[in-house]
C-alpha cells in the first residue's frame, strides 16, 4: 500500500518480523472470533455489563443524548451517571409498554419499558445534537423485548438513519450502533414495520465523536465491534471510562498471553483522538515468542462490504533499556502496512488502513514482529466496522424545515415521520416531491385536515412549491399576499374555508396571467374581486369625481344658458334636433330624394335594404325601405314604427320619419355614423374599442334598455338584442336599434305576434326557449351575452369546424379559474383597470343564470355599469393626475362629462 504519505496518520512502526502464517491453534481461536461475528454487534451486556471504576457523576455530558423510550421522567442512570431524559416529548406516535417485573429484575432502567409502534408504516425520533450537522457522531439504539406482550415472539423490523436503511431489528436483547456524519442539523432514527412485528425501542443514545476519527470516504459505519484484547472474565467497558462512551467486550483466547499493567496511560491526547480508555489500553495480549504470530480471522457480512479495522496498540511490558517492540500486519498474506509498528511505553497508537477499504470473503490479520526483533506482538484492542452506503440524500433543508413548521403550528394529525420526500415510498401522506438532488416538496395536500388559524408564512418558505391545496378547513384571517412568492406556484385552493378580506391583487393577477388556477370559493367573507378592499377609497375617489363634475355642471350650464341665449337672439339653429321633425310622415318622392334615389347602401335588414339619406337640413338619415314581397316584413315594419312613435330615448334609435304610401313602406332614422357594435367587435376590425369605449357603449345600451324596461307603460321587451343591434353614432354614443320583434310586455293578446323564432341564436334566454315564457329578464340574458361580448372581443358563438361554440362555455372556465387577463380582449394589450374589467364580469355574470328570475332588473345593472365605468375613469384620472404634476386643476375625460351630463340633466322620457 502506498502508506508513505499517511505514515503520521497511521503511525507506522518498521520492525522486522518472523511471520508465522496459519497458526493452527490460533486460527481455531480466530474461528471462535470469525464465529461470534453474527452476534458481535449485539453481545448480550445486561447482564455481564458493569463499569471497572467510577468516576464523577456528570449531570450533563456534552456532546450526549440519552433517551429512555418508554421512560415517564428524566433521571441520571446509577451505573454510569450519563442523565436519561425520557422521550415523551420528544415523540407523538407509539405506545409505552413495560416489561413483566419477572425478567427486569436486575435491568438498567433504560430497559425496562418501551416504546412501540403498532401504527404507521414509519416512526422516527428526531435528535438534535447541538454541535449539528457535519460532526461526527455515534448513534446507538437498544432493544429488549422482555415478551412485553406476552407473545413470545421477537419482533422484526427496520431501521432508518436519517435518509437511509441503517440496519435490520431481530434481537431481543441488544443494540445497534452506527457513526455517521449527517448533512442536516437533526438525525432522525427511524423504525419501520416489515410486516414481522410491532417495532419498539428501549433506548436511543447518541454520542459526539471527534471529527478526525472513524473517518470514511461518505457513508456511515455499522457493524462495530470493540473488543479489549486480554481482558478476563465477562466485564465491559463503557463511560465514564469510556469518554464516547463506547462499548468494549472482552477478548482473550487460550493461545494468547494476557499481559497487564497498573500503569496509567494517558490515552487523552490531541495526538490520538480516538482516546482509547487507559482501562482497555492496561490489558493486551500477545503471543510466546517472536515466531508467533497473531492472528485474527474476520468474516465480513458479505465479500463485497467495504471493511475498517482499527488496531490500537500501547507498550504495556516495562522493557529493557534500548529495546522496542516493532510489528508488521498482513491482510491475507499481503502486506497490509508498509510500515513497521514501533511501541512506545504506554503510548496509545491506533493503526487504520488507508484507503480504500478492505472487503473480501475472509479478512485474515496477521499482527507479527518484525525481521530481527526478539519481542513477541502485542495488541491491547481492535475494532471492526462495516460502511454503509448513504445514497439517499434528505429533502431540501428549508422545505423540511417549513413542513415541520407547519406540522407544528397546524398540529397536523396525519402521520407525518421522518423526512417529508425520502425514501420516496416513505414520503409524506399529502405531499409530493421532485426526484431532484436534494428533493424538494412541490405539492402539499391539506384539504379537509381541520387546519385552524391564520395561513403561515411557512408555507411560503416551501420555494418549490406548485401546488397548495389548503380547502376545506377551518382557515381563518386574510388571503396571504406571500403566496405570491411562490414562484412555481400553479395552484391554489383556499376554498371552503373563513379567509377574510380580499384576495390579494399579485395573486389574482398571477391568476389572470394564466400562471394560477386560483380556487378562493366558499369563503363567504372573502371578496373575491379586491373591490371590497377598495371600498372607502372608492366612494373617496366618486366622491372627488362627483364634485368635480358638480362644477363642470355648473359651468357647463352656465355656459350654454348663456350659448342658447345667444344663439336664440340670433336666430341660429337650435331646433336642428331630430326629436323635433320625428314621427314626420314622408312621401315615397321625398324619400327617393332623401336617398339620392337609394344611392348608397348602408345595410340590409330582415325585410329590407337601408340606405344612406340626407334631409333637406343637410341631417344625415339612415332610410329602411321594406321589400314588397316581405309580409313579414311588414309587420315588423309596423310594430317598430308604431314603438319608435309613442318612445323616445337618447340611448334608443330615433325615428325621424315614415313612409306609407301603399306597397312603398319605409322608415327614416337618425343617421348612425359609426355602424353597428357588431362591427366593431368583429376580428376585422382594425379600429379597436378602447376598455373606456366598451364600458361607455355598456352603460349606453343598458340605459336604453332600462328605459324600454322601466321608462315605459307597458313595459318593451326588445327580444332580439345583440351587438348588431346597438349603434353608434358619430360620438360613439350607443343606441338601441330594431325593435321589429318587440313586444309591450303587458300585452300578450297584442295582435301583432311575430311568428318569426324570437331572438337570435347565442343571444336567447335559455328559459324563454324552454317556457315561452317571456319577461324583461330575456333581454337582461341578451344583454349579459354581449357584455361578454364586450369584455372577450369573442362573438357570442364562435363556428367551429366541428361544432359551435357558445362564448360562455368559453368564459366559464376561466371564471372560474379567476383568469381575467385571458378573459379580456387581448386587442386592448393589458389597456384596462382590472377592477373594472372584474365588476364588469361580475355584471356580465349576473345577467346569465338559466333561471330568469335569479337575473337582476336593468336598473341594477346600469346602476353597477356606472360604478363600473367609475372605477376605470378613477384610473384614467390618476394618470392624468400624474401627468399633470402639481397643477391643481382636475382634467376630467370628456367621455364621462359627456356621460354624467346626459345621465344626469337629460330630460327623461318617462
Ligand atoms: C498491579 O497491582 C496489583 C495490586 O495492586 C498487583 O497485584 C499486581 O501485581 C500489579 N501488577 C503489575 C504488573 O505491577
Ligand atoms: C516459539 O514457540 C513455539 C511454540 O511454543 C516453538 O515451537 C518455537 O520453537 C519457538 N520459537 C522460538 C524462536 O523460540
Ligand atoms: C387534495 O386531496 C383531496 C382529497 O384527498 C382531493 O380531492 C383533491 O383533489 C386534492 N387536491 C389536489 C390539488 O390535488
Ligand atoms: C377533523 O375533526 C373531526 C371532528 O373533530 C374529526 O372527525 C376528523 O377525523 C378530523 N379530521 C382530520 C383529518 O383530522
Ligand atoms: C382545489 O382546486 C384544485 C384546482 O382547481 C383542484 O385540482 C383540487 O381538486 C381542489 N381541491 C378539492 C379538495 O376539491
Amino acid at each position: 500500500m502506498d502508506g508513505a504519505s499517511n505514515l503520521k496518520k497511521v503511525w507506522l512502526l518498521f520492525v522486522l518480523a518472523i511471520a508465522i502464517l496459519g497458526n493452527s491453534r490460533l486460527a481455531a481461536g480466530n474461528n471462535q472470533y470469525a464465529g461470534r461475528k453474527l452476534d458481535d454487534e449485539i453481545p448480550d451486556y445486561q447482564s455481564s455489563f458493569s463499569l471497572i471504576t467510577h468516576c464523577s457523576m456528570h449531570n450533563l455530558i456534552l456532546g450526549f443524548i440519552s433517551i429512555d423510550c418508554g421512560g415517564d421522567e428524566d433521571y441520571i442512570d446509577k451505573d454510569t451517571g450519563i442523565p436519561y431524559k425520557s422521550d415523551k416529548e420528544l415523540i407523538d406516535t407509539g405506545i409505552v409498554n413495560t416489561i413483566p417485573s419477572d425478567s427486569s429484575g436486575n435491568l438498567a432502567r433504560y430497559l425496562k419499558n418501551l416504546r412501540r409502534f403498532p401504527q404507521g408504516k414509519r416512526n422516527c425520533y428526531t435528535l438534535r445534537p447541538e454541535q449539528g450537522k457535519n460532526n461526527n457522531y455515534m448513534i446507538r439504539a437498544r432493544f429488549f423485548y422482555g415478551n412485553y406482550d406476552g407473545k413470545n415472539q421477537t419482533p422484526a423490523f427496520d431501521l432508518q438513519i436519517g435518509v437511509n436503511e441503517w440496519v435490520t431489528v431481530n434481537t431481543d436483547d441488544g443494540f445497534y450502533h452506527v457513526i455517521h456524519v449527517p448533512l442536516t442539523d437533526y438525525i432522525d432514527v427511524c423504525l419501520v414495520n416489515t410486516g414481522q412485528g410491532v417495532p419498539y425501542i428501549s433506548a436511543l443514545e447518541l454520542r459526539h465523536l471527534d471529527n478526525s476519527i472513524y473517518h470514511t470516504a461518505g457513508g456511515a459505519l455499522t457493524n462495530i465491534v470493540r473488543y479489549d484484547i486480554g481482558r478476563e472474565g465477562d466485564l465491559g467497558v463503557r463511560y465514564p471510562n469510556d469518554v464516547y462512551d463506547r462499548y468494549w467486550s472482552p477478548l482473550q483466547f487460550d493461545d494468547w498471553i494476557p499481559i497487564t499493567t497498573n500503569s496509567t496511560i494517558y490515552s487523552h491526547s490531541d495526538d490520538n483522538a480516538y482516546s482509547i480508555p487507559d482501562v482497555v489500553l492496561r490489558t493486551a495480549a500477545k503471543t510466546q515468542n517472536a515466531s508467533i504470530p497473531l492472528n485474527l480471522y474476520w468474516t465480513p457480512p458479505d465479500s463485497l462490504s467495504k471493511c475498517y479495522v482499527y488496531f490500537h496498540f500501547a507498550e504495556i511490558e516495562k522493557l529493557e533499556a534500548g529495546q522496542q517492540r516493532k510489528l508488521k500486519i498482513n491482510l491475507n498474506g499481503e502486506r497490509f502496512l508498509v510500515e513497521s509498528i514501533k511501541l512506545d511505553y504506554l503510548s496509545p497508537q491506533t493503526i487504520v488502513q488507508n484507503n480504500p477499504p478492505i472487503s473480501g470473503k475472509r479478512l485474515h490479520f496477521s499482527i507479527y514482529a518484525a525481521e530481527g526483533t526478539k519481542l513477541p506482538p502485542i495488541l491491547n484492542a481492535v475494532e471492526t466496522a462495516v460502511l454503509k452506503e448513504l445514497p439517499n440524500k434528505p429533502t431540501a433543508i428549508d422545505d423540511v424545515e417549513a413542513i415541520m413548521e407547519i406540522k407544528k403550528r397546524y398540529r397536523v394529525t396525519r402521520h407525518w415521520q421522518g423526512d417529508p420526500c425520502v425514501p420516496s415510498e416513505f414520503s409524506w401522506d399529502g405531499l409530493s416531491c421532485s426526484n431532484k438532488n436534494p428533493s424538494r416538496i412541490i405539492s402539499l395536500n391539506l384539504s379537509s385536515s381541520n387546519l385552524t388559524g391564520v395561513i403561515t408564512t411557512s408555507f411560503s418558505n416551501l420555494k418549490a412549491l406548485q401546488s397548495l391545496d389548503l380547502s376545506y378547513n377551518d382557515l381563518t384571517g386574510s388571503v396571504p399576499e406571500f403566496l405570491a412568492q411562490l414562484q412555481n406556484l400553479n395552484t391554489l385552493n383556499l376554498s371552503g374555508n373563513k379567509l377574510t378580506g380580499s384576495v390579494p391583487e399579485v395573486l389574482q393577477k398571477m391568476s389572470r396571467d394564466g400562471n394560477l388556477v386560483l380556487s378562493v370559493g366558499e369563503n363567504p367573507d372573502l371578496c373575491v374581486s379586491d373591490l371590497c378592499n377598495r371600498k372607502k377609497k372608492k366612494v373617496l375617489v366618486i366622491l372627488v369625481i362627483a364634485s368635480s363634475i358638480a362644477v363642470v355642471l355648473v359651468l357647463l350650464f352656465i355656459f350654454s344658458a348663456l350659448a342658447i341665449n345667444r344663439m336664440k337672439r340670433h336666430g341660429g339653429m337650435v331646433t336642428k334636433s331630430i326629436i323635433k321633425s320625428q314621427n314626420q310622415q314622408y312621401s315615397y318622392f321625398e324619400v327617393v330624394s332623401i336617398t339620392n334615389n337609394f344611392k348608397t347602401i348602408i345595410g340590409e335588414g330582415g325585410f329590407g335594404k337601408v340606405y344612406l339619406g340626407k334631409l333637406k337640413d343637410e341631417t344625415q338619415v339612415a332610410v329602411k325601405l321594406l321589400s314588397t314581397s316581405s309580409y313579414q316584413g311588414y309587420k315588423e315594419f309596423r310594430a317598430e314604427a308604431q314603438l319608435l312613435m309613442r318612445v323616445h330615448h337618447r340611448n334608443l334609435v330615433s325615428l325621424v320619419g315614415y313612409c306609407d304610401e301603399g306597397e312603398k313602406k319605409a322608415l327614416i332614422y337618425e343617421y348612425m355614423a359609426n355602424g353597428n357594435l357588431h362591427q366593431h367587435l368583429s376580428v376585422t376590425n382594425t379600429n379597436v374599442l378602447t376598455w373606456n369605449e366598451r364600458l361607455h357603449i355598456a352603460v349606453d345600451a343598458a340605459h336604453g334598455l332600462e328605459y324600454l324596461h322601466n321608462g315605459c307603460k307597458p313595459p318593451i321587451i326588445h327580444r332580439d338584442l345583440k351587438p348588431s343591434n346597438i349603434l353608434l353614432n358619430e360620438h360613439m354614443q350607443a343606441k338601441i336599434a330594431d325593435f321589429g320583434l318587440s313586444r309591450a310586455f303587458a300585452t300578450e293578446s297584442d295582435s301583432h305576434v311575430s311568428t318569426r323564432p324570437a331572438g337570435t341564436l347565442g343571444y336567447l334566454d335559455p328559459e324563454f326557449q324552454a317556457s315561452g315564457n317571456l319577461n324583461k329578464k330575456s333581454d337582461v340574458y341578451s344583454f349579459g351575452i354581449i357584455l361578454f361580448e364586450l369584455i372577450t372581443g369573442r362573438p357570442a358563438i364562435l363556428r367551429g369546424p366541428v361544432r359551435n361554440n357558445h362564448i360562455l362555455d368559453w368564459v366559464n372556465p376561466l371564471i372560474e379559474r379567476g383568469d381575467v387577463q385571458n378573459l379580456v380582449d387581448p386587442r386592448l394589450e393589458g389597456e384596462f383597470n382590472t377592477n373594472s374589467a372584474w365588476k364588469a364580469i361580475e355584471i356580465a355574470m349576473s345577467c346569465i343564470p338559466s333561471l330568469a328570475i335569479q337575473r337582476p332588473d336593468m336598473n341594477h345593472v346600469l346602476a353597477e355599469l356606472k360604478e363600473c365605468l367609475a372605477l376605470e375613469m378613477a384610473r384614467g384620472r390618476t394618470q392624468r393626475m400624474e401627468t399633470v404634476g402639481n397643477k391643481t386643476t382636475l382634467r376630467i375625460p370628456s367621455k364621462m362629462i359627456h356621460l354624467e351630463y346626459e345621465s344626469d340633466t337629460a330630460p327623461h322620457a318617462r
